[in-house]
């Protein structure tokens, strides 16, 4: 039986992660969980999975979850609590699944603690790659990947890098693979965030819409397999069967192929190396041919080539890019700019920002504080 931290248990990767929990009773233990502010769902979450520790990054949220739940519950607050259920030695798994920069601090803090950390949460690696893998390479903690992508990659790469010429990331396109650019300007967050595929939160879905989310992708790789930008691929596959490629000097490529359902990946990263049900159907073949794989279009999704750019600048350009995604969707989703204006505002960010080192902790925080006001500046540009 093991000890599970969820930090993030009320999205749609933690309804996942619940999902596979709930069908392994005799491996998994819910030892805490975290939302932000959902207190409500927090509430039937508890009931069901009677965890020790809750910890709401809303005080007020934290406050009423407190009034209706078993006074047996601890519920906690605020970013301090939820590093430290990331990092309690009562749990050996963590699963990383808030979205944004917000995840940051505890995807860092179960590092250091020297946890199996179950990484969703892309943006950790993109705004701190190397502060992350430094820890987890300095305290024995074992980073599984839970994106669909990088947990491809992973899987096939389990007999080693040995003889690796590259990997490549499989992208469906999003709900505009085939609209023209000049049809994207009118888009609504509603029709950006109607995926074809994959049922997902708000942000990652209007970042599958730009491709962007590819793009953080493409930087997640570079810290997790430790692969440079030439050696990092991507091809848009509309189907989403198979998940990513690996390509070897003998001419053998390895791919990994399965439903479009996050509880795979998850569930092999809840049990790795060992392999469980998810309760994802197996794939049929026939039915899902045929595959399709076509070059993405860097000129009508911009957003993923500004992520290449980003990872070659290196430093700071990175999480500049990350943080003014955010800031940019956000604007996006409230109706506030268009969705062409979203690549706009992140070129127009990345070249106002001070690009630097990130040596600690305290400088991908700076760079995130800053880099979002220089979107916020680059905003009323669009707005
Ligand atoms: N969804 C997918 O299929 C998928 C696939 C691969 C990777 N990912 C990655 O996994 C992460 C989560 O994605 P998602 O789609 O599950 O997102 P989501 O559905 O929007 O859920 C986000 C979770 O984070 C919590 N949260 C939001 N803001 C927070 C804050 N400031 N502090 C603490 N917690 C906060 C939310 O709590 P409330 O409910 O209270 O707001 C919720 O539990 C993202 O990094 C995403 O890129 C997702």
């Amino acid at each position: 039986m093991k000890n599970l931290t969820l930090l993030g248990a009320t999205g749609s990767i933690g309804d996942s992660t619940l999902a596979v929990v709930a069908l392994h009773p005799d491996k998994f233990n819910i030892f805490a969980l975290s939302a932000n502010q959902n207190w409500q769902k927090m509430q039937l979450l508890c009931e069901k999975f009677t965890p020790k520790v809750v910890v709401m990054a809303d005080a007020l949220a934290a406050q009423k979850l407190a009034q209706v739940v078993d006074s047996k519950i601890e519920v906690l607050h605020g970013e301090e609590a939820l590093c430290a259920i990331a990092s309690a030695t009562e749990t050996e798994l963590v699963m990383a699944a808030i979205v944004g920069a917000s995840g940051m601090k505890s995807s860092l803090a179960a590092a250091n603690a020297g946890k199996q950390l179950l990484l969703a949460n892309k943006e950790s690696l993109v705004l701190a790659g190397n502060l992350l893998m430094q820890a987890a390479t300095a305290n024995n903690a074992q980073i599984i990947p839970v994106d669909s992508e990088h947990s491809a990659i992973f899987q096939c790469l389990q007999s080693g890098k040995s003889g690796l010429r590259k990997i490549q990331l499989t992208a469906s396109g999003g709900p505009f693979l085939w609209a023209t650019t000049d049809s994207l300007a009118t888009v609504t967050p509603e029709q950006a965030c109607a995926h074809p595929n994959w049922s997902m939160g708000r942000k990652i879905s209007v970042d599958s819409a730009t491709m962007m989310n590819k793009g953080l992708e493409v930087i997640e790789a570079h810290y997790l397999f430790g692969l440079a930008a030439a050696n990092i691929e991507v091809v848009v596959h509309p189907q989403s069967i198979v998940h990513s490629s690996v390509y070897y000097a003998d001419g053998s490529v390895l791919s990994q192929l399965g439903n479009p359902d996050m509880r795979s990946a998850i569930a092999y990263a809840l049990s790795y190396p060992h392999r469980i049900d998810s309760g994802v159907a197996a794939l049929d073949l026939a039915q899902n041919s045929p595959l399709e794989f076509y070059p993405p279009d860097l000129h009508k999704f911009r957003c993923l080539q500004l992520a290449f750019d980003a990872l070659e600048q290196g430093g700071s350009a990175m999480g500049t890019l990350s943080a003014a995604n955010e800031v940019a969707v956000e604007y996006f989703l409230n109706n506030k700019i268009g969705f062409l204006d979203i690549a706009k505002v992140l070129q127009r960010s990345l070249d106002k920002a001070n690009h630097h080192k990130i040596n600690s902790l305290e400088d991908a925080i700076a760079n995130d504080k800053a880099a979002r006001k220089t979107a916020l500046d680059a905003i009323q540009y669009y707005a």
